[in-house]
């Protein structure tokens, strides 16, 4: 027998979507630089589905029935590149070398250049779903040559997600990079969701005076309704759950300083680059580094801040559903910034992302997943070209009805003294977008005046500069 895919690189999320391939009724040969892992693998899992375990590199590709599709499962950087320097050499053109790791797309990009020149197609794939997800059915997303996704694409559809119409939650995303640059946008909205939930679970807390089991109540209710998602979720579990050892809440005995393996800082990286205004992912970012720096907070202690005003239960309870508001509406916004820069990283690489189709393929599976995908996915059904989320009628019509609760809650937080870095980025964008003026033109007039940098008129085509040391007459420049 031959296998039909072949995975190398068995940690936790290699094992499970070899496992996933074989419990939907694939070969899956099998390979880890350590050949107990591989072993472990048969040993315990062997009875779910057909596993050709190879011990070397060579018999790995021997096992794969050509064109080989072989799948890399190994920490993103360099351990990707050693191990496609292993294989490379032992495949024939029209082999396929599919890279599941959270892989910079930039890199991606090098790889699949360089592999293309040998005839081996290079599949750059964003998998999301943690280790459940990658057994049970993750969101994918496939970059590398169209041609590639012929084959591949039905064993994707196989083993992914599907969202509750049954659409499997995976498409071919673009060419080269595509599939990891969208993959890279999902952690930062990931990172943004997550920002936005805390502040909330912050508020609920500081300013309404919930217990975190009162608060994993109110996440559970707020699950019922339009912010139903994995994240809301798994909030709620988290905040519910009481540590054995003291019988506290457990989410009072974890250190306070949030860590990242990068996707989200590069997801801003990025968008700088693109010019890319993702305010409220980059506040996600940098709440977590700020989080992180133990020192500087120790040392800001004695800060002054405002005195707590304590809320009737009445208020609280107004103050929460006040919260709800706030979180939708920053929701929607992040969610704007993310597409954009998807939409402006196709432009800038030639991909021709559709980005309908990815709200698509992120509706089940994925870290992000929400009963809110399907409402993008119907926006962009609406309109194709949306030029931005916040373009469609229905999610205007929702921040319209949302905004005033959405004020009083970052005036809250201020007052109160709560730091809402999401909430306040989210609607200082949504206000300067729809600012009939913003005090850019003032910006162009001092850099015009220091630097003669020239600016543009409201009236008149052309660039001119005013002659800020003379007699501050205008010339064209
Ligand atoms: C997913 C996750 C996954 C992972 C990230 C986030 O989509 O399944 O995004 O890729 O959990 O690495 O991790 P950090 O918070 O450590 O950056």
């Amino acid at each position: 027998t031959t296998a039909q895919i072949g995975v190398t690189g068995l940690a936790v999320m290699g094992r499970n979507l070899a496992r996933n391939f074989a419990r939907n009724g694939y070969t899956v040969a099998l390979h880890n630089r350590t050949v107990s892992k591989t072993r472990e693998l048969v040993e315990n899992f062997g009875d779910e589905g057909d596993f050709i375990a190879a011990e070397t590199a060579k018999e790995f590709v021997a096992a794969l029935e050509r064109p080989r599709r072989l799948v890399i499962m190994v920490k993103a950087g360099d351990p990707t590149d050693a191990v496609i320097e292993e294989f490379a050499p032992l495949l024939e053109p029209g082999d396929m070398i599919i890279d599941g790791g959270n892989a910079h797309f930039a890199d991606t990009r090098r790889r699949e250049k360089a592999l293309r020149e040998q005839g081996i197609h290079f599949v750059g794939m964003g998998v999301s779903g943690g280790e459940e997800g990658a057994l049970h059915g993750p969101s994918i997303m496939p970059g590398g040559p169209k041609e590639s996704y012929d084959s591949l694409g039905p064993m994707l559809e196989k083993i992914s997600a599907k969202a509750a119409d049954g659409a499997p939650c995976v498409t071919h995303i673009g060419p080269d990079g595509a599939g990891h640059f969208v993959k890279m946008v999902h952690n930062g909205i990931e990172y943004a969701d997550m920002q936005l939930i805390g502040e909330a679970y912050q508020l609920l807390r500081d300013v309404a005076g919930y217990s975190p089991a009162q608060i994993a109540d109110v996440f559970r209710t707020w699950n019922t309704g339009r912010l139903d998602s994995y994240l809301i979720e798994i909030t709620a579990e988290v905040l519910a759950h009481v540590d054995a050892a003291t019988g506290k809440p457990f989410v009072d005995v974890v250190v306070d300083q949030a860590e990242q393996k990068g996707t989200g800082r590069w997801t801003v990286q990025i968008a700088l680059d693109l010019g890319v205004p993702v305010s409220g992912i980059a506040e996600a970012v940098f709440a977590r580094s700020l989080s992180g720096h133990a020192g500087l907070r120790a040392a800001s202690q004695g800060l002054a801040g405002p005195k707590p005003t304590p809320l009737s239960e009445a208020e609280a309870a107004a103050f929460a559903d006040r919260v709800e508001q706030a979180l939708y509406a920053s929701k929607i916004v992040s969610y704007t910034q993310g597409f954009h820069e998807i939409q402006a990283g196709s432009d800038e690489y030639g991909w021709d992302v559709d980005l309908g189709a990815v709200s698509s393929i992120w509706r089940g599976g994925c870290i992000i997943r929400a009963a809110f995908l399907d409402r993008i996915r119907a926006a962009y059904d609406a309109r194709a070209d949306l030029p931005s989320l916040l373009s469609d009628e229905t999610f205007a019509r929702e921040i319209a009805g949302a905004q005033d609760d959405w004020r009083e809650v970052v005036i809250a937080a201020t007052r109160e003294g709560v730091a809402v870095p999401g909430f306040s980025a989210a609607l200082a964008y949504y206000d300067a977008l729809r600012a009939e003026r913003l005090p850019a033109a003032l910006t162009q007039g001092q850099r015009d005046f220091f630097g003669a940098h020239t600016y543009r008129r409201v009236d008149r085509e052309g660039a001119f500069h005013t002659l800020w040391g003379g007699d501050r007459s205008e010339v064209t420049a």
